[in-house]
């Protein structure tokens, strides 16, 4: 496992998108995994403004997210759908069709998991995935107790990432309570991961994680079992490390 340390948000989010274009100029037609949240945003306003200033284009790239909430409709604002259109998608020359993200929105929840599957089978896999990280250690919304063998799956939400994710919503009660996500097994097929860690909320789970020990009660710690992982970190989040 490879450790960049960065001063701030901004630094981390810059190595971030220079790895990120590296990887696009390499290999035009690559599949990215993206992550939504609070974390990759600086990396996705990089990789805009990199886009207006130098002309990177996105028209080959396909894209698969991690997760969504059950029962938010794409267009709702919450909704990983949205963010991703908002946030990134909207804002580059991508072409829709080639971005993924699982439908929380279908009737058959278990039908959704098996396409999502074959979906990145069908894709070659994903070349580089981006992760964040939860306070509880859960990777995608895959929360403590989850198989390292798991697939794309249906999840409860733990009550803490309820909890935090509430700060995007009115009251907590519109968080939703259950999400799609890919599996472990599913992101550790990734053939690189990046894992971006900001801030001193971030930092007991960046100890336990640097600390190596395996357990589905901490899934990030099945990163561990990867060949190819970068974790990019700013000096808040490695206050203990
Ligand atoms: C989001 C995701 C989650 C987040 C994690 C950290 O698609 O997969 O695992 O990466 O909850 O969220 P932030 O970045 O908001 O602290």
């Amino acid at each position: 496992m490879k450790l960049i340390r960065t001063e701030n948000y901004a630094e981390m989010s810059l190595e971030a998108g220079k790895i990120i274009l590296d990887k696009i100029n390499n290999n035009p037609s690559l599949t990215l995994g993206l992550a939504t949240g609070s974390t990759p945003k600086g990396v996705y306003d990089y990789l805009i403004q990199d886009h207006k200033s130098n002309g990177t284009s996105y028209k080959q790239v396909k894209s698969v997210n991690l997760d969504e909430y059950i029962g938010l409709p794409s267009k709702d604002p919450n909704s990983y759908h949205y963010f991703m259109r908002q946030n990134l998608f909207n804002h580059l020359d991508i072409n829709e069709m080639h971005t993924h993200i699982p439908n929380g929105a279908v009737s058959d929840l278990e039908d959704e998991c098996i396409r999502y599957e074959k979906l990145i089978k069908e894709l070659g896999g994903i070349d580089l995935q981006i992760l964040g990280i939860g306070q509880n250690g859960h990777i995608g919304f895959n929360e403590p107790g989850t198989s390292f063998s798991s697939r794309t799956h249906v999840v409860t939400l733990a009550q803490n990432t309820r909890e935090a994710n509430s700060r995007f919503f009115n009251t907590i009660d519109e968080v939703p309570t259950h999400a799609l996500t890919m599996g472990i097994a599913s992101i550790l097929e990734s053939k690189e991961i990046l894992l971006l860690v900001s801030g001193e909320r971030k930092a007991e789970a960046l100890l336990k994680f640097m600390n190596g020990e395996i357990s589905e009660d901490f899934p990030a710690s099945a990163l561990n079992y990867h060949q190819n992982v970068t974790v990019i970190a700013d000096r808040d989040a490695l206050k203990y490390i």
